[in-house]
């Protein structure tokens, strides 16, 4: 009996082995499994934890130094951790690159994460032959329905290589392709320059920059066919625009690449013919190249495809994936905290700007108005990427000028087609980038008015101060209904700035 018995113990025993060594390579073939993706969040973690003393980054495919990634500094930056400010550094206000979306995309590292692997899309077309992703699509789609600056229904959608490819592109497929009367492509002053810059760069048979749209804007002139490009909100004086040519040899491009709730408040969905959008304006993600634009006719689209092929066979795959994933986030709780700080930081800064240069009487910007807006359903105050700044005086009729005096640079008003007593400054830039152009503006302003203390003239302020803040609100600009409702965006604005 004591035999059997124990006979019975070594099976059961002989059993439960085999059974837990089965389950342990089980388990270890399924770790295995998933530990391709281990060493390279390692390697991505670890170069994101180098410390840049807040005024900088490390990269992966930055340049190491001694076997050891190196920090890339904000431009007024240095020292190996990036911690010596350079005083004598010029504040360079020239270019749109906006930078001031990074902190958000910091504090959401992990949910943009992708993970590419060497076999990721490796061929040159979507099993269905086409060239773009048809979910990024559907996520573009719905980012419009949600954001409602758009209408997307019943239109085409086509991908290209930032909103500059997709530029040239509807300029070419709305041309007359017809070399004996050549389209003029035209934009109302001030204008973005790359409008003039890529036509006259490409030096088509089929049409020409001809300048400023007011040229036109009368029976006699505006014989033969145009291409009206419409920036809204303008580049460079943040102005939301509409088309001034009409007719039926008029074809309008409609520029939005900055019809976000960031930059301007949303009256309404855009509805127009050609509409072209771009990731780096709503993102932040300038480099990595792609833009989109939404087409009602199909022959347009078609002739946009063509073009789109034959230049780069479509947006890499890796862009294309990375997109998604970026809008996918973007749109979290309906694209509240995104949007949100978005507005809020540009608000803040415009606000900012605004206050130094209302103790100016040497300089002036563009004035905005307040406006409804259906993405925030309230009315709100203006936020543009860019103050048009104009200098005043007769004598300072190069305005970059007057500003490199305070080692401050921006963009030549002429190469938007307007004088150089133009300047734009940028405002997109990263925080250092912002705070420094702001100083120097207000070192600039305090020489002019040669005095100890400051204050604008003829106006009465208020202090508003939050827990966030102490913003002086200008009450003199408080002369309507819808000025009085800003004032209310702007006190709970200041009471919920997100902290990153
Ligand atoms: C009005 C306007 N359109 C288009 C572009 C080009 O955008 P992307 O970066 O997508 O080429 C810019 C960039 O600054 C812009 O300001």
């Amino acid at each position: 009996m004591a035999k059997i018995t124990s006979f019975k113990y070594t099976i059961f025993l002989s059993c439960s082995s085999i059974l837990n060594l089965f389950f342990v390579s089980l388990y270890l073939h399924s770790r295995m499994e998933q530990s391709w993706t281990k060493n390279a969040a390692a390697e991505a973690e670890a170069v994101a934890g180098i410390s840049c003393s807040g005024h900088g980054r490390a990269f992966l495919d930055g340049s190491i130094v001694d076997g050891k990634h190196v920090c890339e500094c904000d431009a007024c930056y240095g020292g190996s951790d990036c911690s010596e400010f350079l005083p004598g550094c010029v504040a360079d206000a020239d270019s749109g690159d906006p930078m001031f979306l990074e902190p958000f995309w910091l504090k959401h590292a992990a949910s943009s994460v992708i993970v590419l692997p060497g076999w990721h899309r490796m061929s040159y077309e979507f099993n269905d032959g086409s060239l773009i992703s048809k979910e990024l699509e559907t996520q573009i789609r719905k980012l419009h329905a949600v954001i409602g600056n758009a209408v997307t229904d019943g239109r085409f959608i086509i991908f290209g290589a930032g909103a500059t490819q997709l530029l040239h592109a509807a300029v070419h497929a709305l041309s007359t392709n017809d070399p004996s009367s050549p389209s003029r492509v035209v934009a109302s002053t001030p204008y973005y320059p790359v409008y003039r810059e890529q036509t006259e760069f490409f030096n088509s048979e089929d049409y020409k920059f001809k300048g400023d749209t007011s040229l036109y804007n009368n029976e006699r002139d505006s014989q033969g066919n145009f291409i009206e490009l419409v920036t809204s909100p303008n580049n460079p004086d943040g102005q939301l625009k509409k088309a001034v040519l009409q007719g039926p040899s008029v074809r309008t491009i409609h520029d939005l690449a900055y019809y976000w709730p960031h930059y301007t408040p949303i009256p309404a969905p855009a509805d127009e013919d050609l509409m072209i959008f771009t990731l780096s304006k709503l993102t932040g993600h300038g480099g990595s190249r792609f833009g989109w634009a939404i087409i009602k006719d199909e022959t347009v689209y078609q002739r946009m495809l063509i073009y789109i092929s034959l230049s780069t066979y479509g947006v890499p795959r890796e862009t294309q994936l990375r997109v998604l994933k970026l809008l996918k986030v973007a749109l979290e709780r309906e694209g509240k905290e995104m949007f949100d700080f978005g507005y809020k930081t540009m608000r803040n800064r415009w606000r900012k700007l605004s206050e130094t240069m209302s103790m100016s009487k040497r300089f002036s910007i563009q004035e905005l108005e307040p406006k409804r807006c259906s993405f925030h359903k309230k009315v709100r105050g203006p936020s543009p990427a860019f103050a048009w700044l104009k200098c005043e005086r007769e004598e300072d009729n190069d305005c970059n000028v007057v500003l490199n005096s305070v080692n401050v640079t921006g963009r030549d008003g002429s190469l938007f087609g307007a004088e150089s007593r133009f300047v734009r400054l940028s405002l997109v830039k990263c925080e250092d980038d912002f705070d420094l152009l702001l100083k120097r503006m207000q070192m600039l302003v305090s020489e002019e008015n040669d005095s100890t203390k400051i204050m604008p003239q003829n106006k009465t302020t208020v202090n508003l101060s939050s827990p966030r803040s102490n913003a002086i609100y200008n009450w003199d600009h408080v002369t309507s209904k819808y000025h009085l409702e800003e004032l209310t965006t702007h006190i709970q604005d200041q009471a919920t700035m997100p902290a990153y």
